[in-house]
């Protein structure tokens, strides 16, 4: 993961906080405001192990109750302050409620993971990120299903300007003390394969960085799955034809629904 100590850094959602701790003690970074989405006191209850008390030793800001999905949430003292705006793992929690359940379930867990992770997007570019910065939002996530089936590198498509970089191998070990949490129980999640994906709506600016495109994006490959290179129209059509394409298409179709009610 692209680091610079002198950025000015902003963690979503980082259950434990261990990710944030590890980026003050082993990556230097001075200028950091950590947010989670619990309270204080349900991340103490959730996370009997956790790093609160060490970025406090240390003077780092914690927002508590930061709902990256809820503008109202967000505090005005952090609108326009960083250089780069990081979520590690996002995944949905339990639903608050009967009703939201009831509201939103038509939209599937697939649907809702994407919203999540659109709206961090949106909220990162307008709201959370310096216009004279680098202008940076990363997303860590798991490169087995059903997270790779989140499409993650084309979520910014309905967001102007916001251009997808690129990714990068995420490497656990490069992050000591930090523990992948589970999203509502106090549980280490299994390490596996992780990507970090990188956006930036200025990219000419991060051109140094040394980043993988996505298969996605490349002429005669899937859009949708990745797979190619495809040499001719009859094996592209018979691609499109199998079940993997057409579970992806399926969630595709559903994605665009989706941001087509939310308009
Ligand atoms: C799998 S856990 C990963 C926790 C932590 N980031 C880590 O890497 O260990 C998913 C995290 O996403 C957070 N999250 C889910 N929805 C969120 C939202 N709307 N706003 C902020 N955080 C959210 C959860 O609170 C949870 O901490």
């Amino acid at each position: 993961m692209y680091l610079d100590t002198s950025m000015r850094v902003l963690t979503i959602g980082d259950g434990d906080l261990t990710f944030s701790r590890s980026l003050v003690s082993h990556h230097g970074i001075e200028n950091l405001t950590a947010s989670v989405l619990d309270s204080e006191a349900d991340l103490r209850a959730k996370y009997s192990e956790n790093a609160l008390g060490d970025l406090t030793e240390q003077k780092i800001d914690v927002v508590f109750n930061l709902d990256i999905t809820d503008n109202k949430t967000i505090p005005a003292s952090l609108l326009g302050q960083f250089d780069l705006v990081i979520f590690q793992f996002p995944l949905i929690p339990n639903f608050k409620s009967q009703s939201i359940f009831e509201r939103t379930k038509h939209w599937g867990s697939n649907g809702l993971n994407r919203l999540l992770l659109h709206k961090f997007l949106k909220n990162s570019f307008t709201l959370l990120l310096a216009e004279n910065g680098a202008r940076l939002a990363y997303i860590s996530s798991k490169d087995v299903k059903p997270y790779c089936d989140w499409d993650i590198e084309n979520l910014h498509k309905s967001l102007p300007g916001v251009r997808f970089l690129g990714w990068q191998q995420f490497v656990l070990s490069d992050f000591p003390e930090y523990v992948v949490r589970n999203v509502d129980r106090d549980k280490d999640v299994k390490s596996t394969a992780a990507k970090s994906y990188v956006w930036s709506d200025k990219p000419e600016q991060n051109k140094s960085l040394t980043l993988n495109p996505s298969e996605k994006h490349k002429n005669n490959y899937c859009a949708l799955c990745g797979n190619g290179p495809f040499s001719t129209d009859a094996i592209i059509q018979s691609h499109r034809q199998s079940r993997r394409h057409k579970k992806l298409q399926g969630y595709d179709d559903n994605w665009r629904r989706i941001l087509l009610e939310q308009d």
